[in-house]
């Protein structure tokens, strides 16, 4: 969908019509809900009223997204701005129109109906067209990276392998100057010791990668790795899921496509900061080679983990990851996302990411910034009290305990592998708000591409 701005020099309106017209329907103007004005014979021939409710980035956000789908089958539509409209409201705007029209493609398939969309101003707006340019830029790269992520998440795990994963982040990242990528392939990471991302692929013929993507501008100050849960399929391993449980579990690499959206989408940005993206990359399969409870791993950086559950994989990959961050990239800030639990989704149903973080500065921030993009997250206890459940008799940890509290558990594990950064790293668990059962408002039904939204906006405040 192509959407352009243009200044309108509007005709005298219709306004007896509109005006009867919602008052009629009762219009409540409350974000996203719309009535539609059909008009046989005349141009144009079908208006639509939406709400925008308070007129912020949100409301306009619900507008677009609702226009996307009640407009879908236009060949082209024409949005009128208010004068008051803001930069922010035209980012809204965007991001719900190019949205709530994604749709998952494999192969060839029909293009869509609704090609083009002019958002138009009246001369007597408040903002000047290179402000309401500059929103609807930023709308554009935070979708294409969002829908990048869902492209991503989306893609049945046949095609899916981390090898695939891996040539397809390379392909995104060749159109951006300034962004270099690293694959590790098995052979390098049993060279640099990434036992735990060795051991989780070694039960699948396809073996597993690290993709590091790196944004680098010059004279940037701070640093931040975002590392992201990239298991291209979890069947559990030997302590293998039930189908239910299973189906889905090609979404469970939601948090690397998500890192390395972000990441694509600071540099199309030229965010001024450093920022690396560490993406753990295995097939959790069934195979003979597959690791096994009780096995002891040793992580990059020599942590230990005892395996009881080889369910649990997520936690270990990330560990390996986490540690070569804090030990060899020494960044400012370390984030992790990861479809880490089922219990996350338990604790805060399906549009809502559990946050930890030790930092009350970083938890903040990042929950503010999910606020405006229109994400969710709650922010969740690290009881220091269950730590020592995590005891092992013969390794550091072990990866999964009886005492339930599961999200909680996952983090905590997660906390001895971020060294000295303890205070600088926030953990958000992502499990149930990476997919959609259903289309809701800019969630199109499947990957939602969450988390790059957020992440683009804490970036931005950031820097
Ligand atoms: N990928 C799953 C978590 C998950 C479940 C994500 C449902 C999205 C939806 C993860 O690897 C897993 O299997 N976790 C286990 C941990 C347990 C064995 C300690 C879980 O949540 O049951
Ligand atoms: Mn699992
Ligand atoms: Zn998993």
């Amino acid at each position: 969908m192509r959407l352009s701005l243009t200044r309108l020099k509007l005709g005298p309106a219709d306004l007896d019509d509109v005006t009867a017209f919602l008052a009629d329907v009762e219009h409540s103007g409350s974000a996203g809900t719309m009535h539609k004005l059909p008009r046989p014979g005349r141009r144009p021939d079908r208006l639509f009223f939406v709400g925008v409710g308070p007129g912020d980035e949100g409301g306009w956000r619900a507008a677009g997204a609702k226009l996307a789908k009640s407009a879908s089958k236009e060949p082209t539509l024409t949005i009128l701005l208010p004068d008051d409209v803001t930069p922010a409201a035209v980012r809204g705007l965007g991001e719900g129109l190019w949205l709530a029209s994604y749709r998952f493609r494999l192969g060839a398939d029909e293009p869509p109906a609704l090609r083009r969309v002019v958002l138009a101003s009246s001369a007597g707006a408040v903002a000047s067209s290179a402000d309401l340019a500059g929103g609807l830029a930023l709308a554009k790269v935070v979708a294409e990276s969002t829908i990048l992520a869902r492209d991503l998440t989306n893609m049945p795990s046949d095609e899916k392998t981390p090898a695939w994963f891996a040539k397809r982040v390379e392909k995104a990242a060749a159109g951006i100057p300034g962004v270099t990528t690293t694959v590790r392939d098995p052979k390098t990471l049993a060279e640099q010791g990434f036992n735990a991302i060795l051991a989780v692929g070694g039960g699948s013929t396809r073996g597993p990668r690290l993709v590091e993507m790196s944004w680098r501008p010059r004279g940037a100050r701070r640093h931040v790795v975002l590392v992201g849960k990239g298991i291209t399929f979890d069947t559990g391993g030997v302590c293998i899921k039930p189908l239910s449980g299973m189906k889905l579990m090609r979404k469970d690499m939601a948090g690397a496509a998500a890192v390395i959206g972000a990441t694509l989408a600071a540099a199309a940005l030229r965010l001024p900061l450093r920022i690396t993206a560490l993406a753990p990359l295995a097939e959790n399969a069934l195979g003979a080679d597959s690791f096994r409870p009780g096995d002891v791993i040793r992580h990059y950086g020599g942590t230990t983990s005892e395996i009881h559950n080889t369910d649990a994989e997520g936690r270990l990959v990330l560990g390996d990851a986490m540690a070569y961050a804090v030990r060899r990239l020494r960044p400012d800030a370390i984030i992790d996302l990861a479809t880490l639990t089922g219990a996350q989704g338990v604790a805060l149903g399906k549009r809502t990411a559990a946050l930890y973080s030790y930092n009350d500065t970083l938890a903040k921030s990042l929950a503010e910034a999910a606020e405006v993009a229109g994400e969710s997250m709650w922010r969740m206890p690290l009881h220091d009290d269950y730590v020592e459940a995590l005891d092992s008799d013969v390794a550091d940890l072990v990866n999964s305990t009886d005492v339930g509290a599961g999200s909680v558990m996952a983090a905590l594990y997660l906390r001895e592998f971020t060294g000295g950064l303890r205070e600088q790293w926030a953990h958000l668990d992502m499990s149930s708000s990476a997919w959609a059962d259903s289309a809701d408002g800019e969630l199109t039904k499947g990957a939602t591409g969450w988390g790059v939204r957020t992440l683009v906006r804490w970036l931005e405040a950031t820097t």
